[in-house]
């Protein structure tokens, strides 16, 4: 296997209306249900509205509107986003810090793309219950549990993705204390999660007294591996907290999230589940991790200025190239867009629930679709 192709634009037009196809067969299941985090041998369950995941659902709905216009898509959002509202103001499930995740691909894009207010007001509650998260002692955003309590006194790599949901609130309400709070969590996360070789850990323990604790992996391998996704979020995040704040050390631990994970990547551009391994290793593959950092190359690419943006675009096309060469899922009722996903493999020495190995992804998905939206022409982003 050499190096992949870097994807035309011409291909980059067909793998999404084909990705559109995929979410039009799907729309008779998960409009008055969600779709679960991961699928079941390639096909996904319907759920409630009670996962962290279900808003990249949602979020494939609205991209499949923008791309084609279609009332069946904007109704189908429209569904969805009502079931976000309720969740939000009925508080069904969310005593954890993923409403950026949730409300974001959800709701914020139910209301740029349709101006619809409750859309608006659910995302606006979502905000208002991610900064009731804030732990001041420490300065970060608490992931998950029961508030203050010792042993889950933490913030997670993962949660810069649920930042941009803070910057539009203040946009939004012209109250400057969602975006404080996310520079704040931003500055710890960069301060602490980051090692000196760009890799990053997954959660991050603070002290009671506020002081830096240390890292511990819930999803990685062992506490010092390296989690694929742990590492793409820190790229896509990194870049997006850089575009809201200008700060010049997010767009450092952008460039050195990115070093780290490209010296781990096999030839075919789409990592192990942990990085701590390669394909030879026989350990499943996540393909979200590689839709996750090619987001994060084409955001890079648009908004840094020409001279510094190097070869993102060239490596986000070889990235999303290769999803869609070896990665697509076959289309078909409930199934997914992209193959070799892994949600949480339990290992000897991680914390997780084995869930979703070597399947699709709603995540994965989601970002798959982001991307070639991205290249298909210029996009506002949700996020
Ligand atoms: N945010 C949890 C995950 O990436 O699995």
């Amino acid at each position: 296997m050499s190096r992949p192709l870097p994807i035309r634009d011409e291909q980059a037009h067909a793998a999404l209306d084909r990705a559109v196809e995929q979410v039009r067969l799907n729309l008779p299941l998960y409009t008055h249900s969600c779709q679960n985090h991961s699928s079941v041998d390639g096909v996904y369950p319907p759920c409630d509205n009670v996962e962290w995941t279900c808003g990249f659902w949602p979020g494939e709905v609205w991209l499949a509107y923008e791309r084609t216009g279609d009332q069946a898509f904007r109704d189908a959002g429209l569904t969805l986003a009502d079931s976000f509202e309720r969740r939000i103001r009925e508080k069904i499930s969310v005593d954890h810090h993923d409403m950026g995740f949730l409300y974001t691909p959800a709701c914020v894009a139910a209301y740029k793309l349709t101006g619809d207010q409750k859309a608006r007001e659910a995302a606006l509650l979502a905000a208002d219950q991610l900064i009731g998260r804030f732990q001041p002692r420490g300065e970060f955003l608490q992931a998950w549990g029961e508030m203050g309590r010792p042993d889950n006194y933490r913030y997670i790599i993962d949660c810069l993705l649920n930042l941009p949901l803070l910057y539009w609130a203040s946009r939004e309400t012209g109250d400057e204390k969602y975006a404080d709070i996310a520079k704040r969590h931003t500055a710890t996360c960069l301060a602490n999660s980051f090692r000196p070789d760009g890799s990053t850990f997954h959660t991050f323990y603070m002290n009671p007294d506020g002081s830096p604790g240390y890292g511990r992996t819930c999803q990685g391998y062992r506490d010092d591996s390296f989690w694929a996704r742990g590492q793409a979020w820190a790229v896509y995040g990194s870049i997006l907290s850089w575009r809201y704040t200008r700060d010049p050390a997010a767009l450092d631990a952008f460039k050195r999230a990115l070093d780290f994970y490209l010296t781990r990547l096999p030839e075919d551009l789409v990592p192990c589940w942990d990085m701590l391994f390669q394909p030879d290793s026989g350990e499943p593959r996540d393909s979200s991790s590689a839709a996750i950092v090619a987001c994060g190359l084409l955001e890079a690419a648009r908004i840094l200025p020409k001279e510094d943006t190097g070869d993102y675009e060239k490596l986000a096309r070889e990235m999303v190239g290769s999803l869609a060469a070896g990665y697509a899922a076959p289309l078909k009722s409930g199934g997914g867009l992209i193959l070799h996903g892994t949600y949480s493999k339990k290992s000897p020495y991680n914390t997780c629930n084995p869930e979703g190995v070597d399947e699709c992804t709603s995540w994965g998905d989601f970002y798959y679709m982001e991307a070639l939206t991205r290249l298909a022409g210029d996009w506002d982003p949700y996020w």
